[in-house]
C-alpha cells in the first residue's frame, strides 16, 4: 500500500475524479477528508468508511477563505494533520467567446478552479512543513496547455494552477513537501458522458487513444504523487490524456480520426 497511514483530503470529492480519488487513495490505505460545496459528498465518505477506512466529510465552498478554514479545521479534527492534499474541485461554468464572457462568469472560474486552490494550500502547508512531509496535488487540465476554444475563464486559471504549483513546489521542497500538477484530457465523468454524442465523438476522435479516460486513471495516477515513491518529483505537470496534447495535424492523423467517426 502506498500511503498507509497518511491522512488524505480531497476537495471536489462528491463525484467524478475526486470521488474516484478518495475512493483510491483511501484503496493505498489513507484515511481520508473528502470535501464539496454539495452535501452529496457525505455518501463518499460512507462509501470509504465501509471499506475499512476512515473518513470524514465538509461541505464547503473552497472559494470562500472563511469557510476553508471551519472546513480544513473540521477535518483535521475528525482525523488528524494532513498529510496529503489533492486540489480537485472545479468548475466550467462560462463557454462563450472571450469578448462576450462576463466578468462576474471570468472572476467566478478564477475564484474557485485558482484561489480555490490557494485557499487550500494555505490552510494545510504550515502544519506539513512542520511535520517535515507533505504531498499537494493540482488537479489541472491540458487546457492550461493548448487554451480551449470559448473557455478563456477556465484555460487561464487552470494554467495559473501551474503557476502556483511550481512556486509551492520552489519554496517547499527543502521542507520534504512536493506539490505536482496532473492535467486530465477528457475522461469519462458524469459531466462528459452527458455531452451531445456528436461533441464526444469528435473529442474522442481527437485523442490517439480513441477512448475517454477513466476516472481511477487520473486517481491512481494521484496516489502516486502523494506517495513517499514520488519524494524526488516536485513541480512537475503530467498530463493524463490518451496523447490528445500531441501532434495530430499530418494528414495521416487527420484520415485516422475521421475513419474512427465514421459510424460502421
Ligand atoms: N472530466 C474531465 O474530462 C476533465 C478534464 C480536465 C480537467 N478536469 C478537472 O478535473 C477536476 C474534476 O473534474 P470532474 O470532471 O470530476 O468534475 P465534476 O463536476 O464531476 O466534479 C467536480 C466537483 O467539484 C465540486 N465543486 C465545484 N465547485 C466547488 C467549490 N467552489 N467548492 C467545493 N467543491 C466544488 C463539485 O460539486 C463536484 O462535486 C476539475 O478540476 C476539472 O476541471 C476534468
Amino acid at each position: 500500500m502506498l500511503l498507509a497511514g497518511r491522512v488524505a483530503l480531497v476537495t471536489g470529492a462528491a463525484r467524478g475524479i475526486g470521488r474516484a480519488t478518495a475512493l483510491v487513495l483511501a484503496e493505498e490505505g489513507a484515511a481520508v477528508g473528502v470535501a464539496d460545496v454539495l452535501p452529496e459528498v457525505e455518501a463518499t465518505a460512507e462509501a470509504i468508511r465501509k471499506a475499512g477506512r476512515r473518513s470524514a466529510a465538509a461541505v464547503f465552498d473552497i472559494a470562500d477563505p472563511a469557510e476553508v478554514r471551519e472546513g480544513v479545521e473540521s477535518i483535521v479534527k475528525a482525523l488528524g494533520p494532513i498529510d496529503v492534499l489533492v486540489n480537485n474541485a472545479g468548475i466550467v461554468n462560462n463557454v462563450a467567446p472571450v469578448g462576450r464572457m462576463s466578468h462576474g462568469a471570468w472572476e467566478r472560474e478564477l475564484a474557485v478552479n485558482l484561489s480555490g486552490a490557494f485557499n487550500m494550500i494555505r490552510e494545510v502547508v504550515g502544519s506539513m512543513v512542520e511535520r517535515r512531509w507533505g504531498r499537494i496535488v493540482n488537479v489541472s487540465s491540458i487546457a492550461a496547455l493548448g487554451g480551449l476554444h470559448h473557455q478563456a475563464g477556465y484555460a487561464a486559471s487552470k494554467a495559473g494552477l501551474l503557476g502556483l504549483t511550481k512556486t509551492v513546489a520552489l519554496e517547499h521542497a527543502r521542507d520534504g513537501i512536493t506539490c505536482n500538477a496532473v492535467l486530465p484530457g477528457l475522461i469519462a465523468t458524469e459531466l462528459v458522458t452527458a455531452m451531445p454524442a456528436e461533441i464526444r465523438e469528435s473529442a474522442v476522435a481527437a485523442t490517439p487513444a480513441r477512448r475517454l479516460g477513466e476516472t481511477e486513471e487520473v486517481a491512481h495516477l494521484i496516489a502516486f504523487l502523494a506517495s513517499e515513491r514520488a519524494g524526488f518529483i516536485n513541480g512537475v505537470e503530467i498530463p493524463v490524456d490518451g496523447g490528445m496534447r500531441l501532434n495530430t495535424s499530418s494528414l495521416a492523423s487527420r484520415r485516422e480520426a475521421r475513419e474512427t467517426r465514421r459510424p460502421g
